[in-house]
C-alpha cells in the first residue's frame, strides 16, 4: 500500500478537504522534494516553522549531539543543560523584561499554559480577543479563535471570551481609510472590556501579525494605543507570536515592529526549525505565580528540540533575519507593481517574509476572491511552487518562504503566481 492509500484509509485528516498529492520526502534550504523526486520551491515552510531552512546542517549537528547524549529526562523533574540554556537566550532575544520560559510541544499548548499563568498572576478569569483571529486547535485556544470558519462544529466554547474588531485596513470596520484612521479599532479593545464583559478580564491576546486570518498587520500604532488602555484597566497583554516569531517578519519578533512590550509572549512554530517545541516567556514577576503543582508537560522542554532551538536561533541571528526584511520588502514592492495592472489583487501587505496577496472577484466591490485564491495556488503547486491561503474566506495568498530563500527562488516564485493570476484571469 503507498502512502496516498494508507493516509486514505489509516489517517484521520481533518483539515484539509484532500491532503496535498506531494509525498514530502525530503528538504534542503527552501527546496522540499517528492519522493518522486519532484523539486518544489517551499513558500509555506510546513506553515511558516522551517524559518531556517530545510535539512539546516548546523541544527541537525546540534540536534544529533543532544540526541547521542540524551533524548528525554522530563524536564522540569531533572535540569536540563539545554533546556536552562535556552531559556537563558530566550530571556536575551526577546523584547523588555520578559524572562521565564515554560517549554511545551506545540502552539496551542503554550497558549493554555500563558492562559492560566495570566488567571494566576491576576486572579481574573475573562478573556479579550480578536474577530479574525486563530489561536490554536485546543478548547481554549479555539474559544480565542474569531476565525469562524476554524470553529465550526466545536462548541460550545468556554464562556468568558469577548472579541475585538480586527485590526484589518483593507476591510476597516469603522470604512476609514488610513488617511483618515483614528485608530477606532484601538480604542474599542476599552468598550469591548467595559461593554461585553462582566469586568473581570486578566488577558488580551493577539497575534502581532496575524496569519491564519490573511497576514493581516495591524496599524503602526496599534498595539501603543491598545496597550495604554490595557494597563489602565489592568489587563495583560499575551502577544502569540507562534506563527510571526524567530525571524518570520524581518525582526526576531513581530511586536518589536510596534515597540511595545508584551507581559508575555507565546513561541512555537519556528522556534527550534521543524523540531517540536513550544514556550511561553513572561516577566518574572507574572512567571513567580504559578504556585506547586500548577503546570507540567511530560514532554515540554525536550532535551533535542532545545538543542534545536539554541542553534536556530544562532543561525536567524546571524544575518538571515535583516536579510529575510530585505527580501520581503523586495517581493511585496514587485508585487504592489503588479496590483497596478493585475485587478484580481486588493491588497499587498506583510513584514519581511510574512506576504500576503489578498485577490478579490470585483475592484468595486472588494468581493474575496476565493475561487482565484484556490486556483492559483492549485497552479503554482503544479508548477513546482507550494503557498498557503488564508483569510476568513479562503482569499489570501500566503507566502511564508524558509528565510532562506534566495533572491532565484524567489524571482521564480513571483513568475509562477503572475503565470497563475493570469491563467485564472484567461479562464
Ligand atoms: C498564531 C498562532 N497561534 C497558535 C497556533 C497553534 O499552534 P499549533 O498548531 O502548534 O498548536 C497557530 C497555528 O497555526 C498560530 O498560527
Amino acid at each position: 500500500m503507498g502512502v496516498q492509500e494508507q493516509y486514505r484509509d489509516y489517517v484521520m485528516t481533518g483539515f484539509v478537504k484532500r491532503v496535498e498529492p506531494v509525498v514530502a520526502d525530503h528538504g534542503d534550504g527552501a527546496y522540499l522534494y517528492d519522493a518522486d523526486g519532484t523539486e518544489y520551491i517551499d513558500c509555506f515552510a510546513g506553515i511558516s516553522v522551517t524559518n531556517a531552512g530545510h535539512h539546516n546542517q548546523q541544527i541537525l549537528d546540534a540536534a544529533i549531539a543532544q540526541a547521542n547524549k540524551l533524548v528525554h529526562a522530563c524536564s522540569y523533574v531533572y535540569h536540563v543543560e539545554s533546556v536552562g540554556a535556552l531559556a537563558e537566550k530566550l530571556a536575551e532575544i526577546t523584547p523588555g523584561t520578559l524572562q521565564k520560559s515554560f517549554f511545551g510541544n506545540g502552539g496551542a499548548e503554550a497558549i493554555e499554559g500563558a492562559f492560566r499563568l495570566a488567571k494566576r498572576y491576576s486572579g481574573k478569569r475573562e478573556f479579550l480577543a480578536v474577530e479574525s483571529s486563530f489561536h490554536g486547535r485546543s478548547f481554549a485556544t479555539l474559544s480565542v479563535t474569531g476565525n469562524s470558519g476554524r470553529k465550526k462544529g466545536g462548541g460550545p466554547y468556554m464562556p468568558g471570551v469577548a472579541f475585538v474588531p480586527t485590526p484589518y485596513c483593507y476591510r476597516c470596520f469603522a470604512e476609514t481609510t488610513p488617511d483618515k484612521c483614528d485608530m477606532l479599532c484601538a480604542r474599542r479593545v476599552a468598550e469591548v472590556a467595559r461593554l461585553h464583559t462582566s469586568a473581570d478580564v486578566c488577558a488580551f491576546i493577539a497575534e502581532p501579525v496575524m496569519g491564519e486570518g490573511g497576514i493581516i498587520v495591524p496599524p503602526d500604532d496599534y498595539f501603543k494605543r491598545v496597550k495604554e488602555i490595557l494597563d489602565e484597566m489592568d489587563i495583560l497583554f499575551i502577544a502569540d507570536e507562534v506563527q510571526s516569531g524567530f525571524g518570520r517578519t524581518g525582526k526576531m519578533f513581530a511586536i518589536e515592529h510596534y515597540g511595545v512590550v508584551p507581559d508575555i509572549m507565546t513561541l512555537a512554530k519556528g522556534i527550534a526549525d521543524g523540531w517540536p517545541l513550544s514556550a511561553f516567556i513572561a516577566k518574572p514577576e507574572i512567571a513567580d505565580a504559578f504556585q506547586i503543582g500548577d503546570h507540567l508537560s511530560t514532554f515540554g522542554g525536550n532535551p533535542v528540540s532545545c538543542a534545536a532551538a539554541l542553534a536556530n536561533i544562532d543561525f536567524l541571528m546571524d544575518g538571515v533575519v535583516d536579510d529575510a526584511a530585505r527580501k520581503g520588502d523586495a517581493l511585496m514592492a514587485r508585487f504592489r507593481e503588479l496590483q497596478k495592472t493585475q485587478p484580481l489583487i486588493g491588497d499587498v501587505r506583510g513584514k519581511g517574509l510574512m506576504v500576503g496577496v489578498e485577490l478579490i472577484a470585483d475592484p468595486a466591490t472588494k468581493a474575496y476572491g476565493t475561487a482565484a485564491a484556490g486556483f492559483v495556488r492549485q497552479y503554482c503547486l503544479d508548477h513546482g511552487v507550494l503557498i498557503g491561503v488564508g483569510g476568513n474566506f479562503g482569499s489570501v495568498l500566503r507566502i511564508q518562504p524558509p528565510l532562506v530563500i534566495d533572491d532565484a527562488q524567489l524571482d521564480s516564485v513571483f513568475a509562477t503566481v503572475v503565470d497563475g493570476l493570469e491563467a485564472f484571469a484567461k479562464q
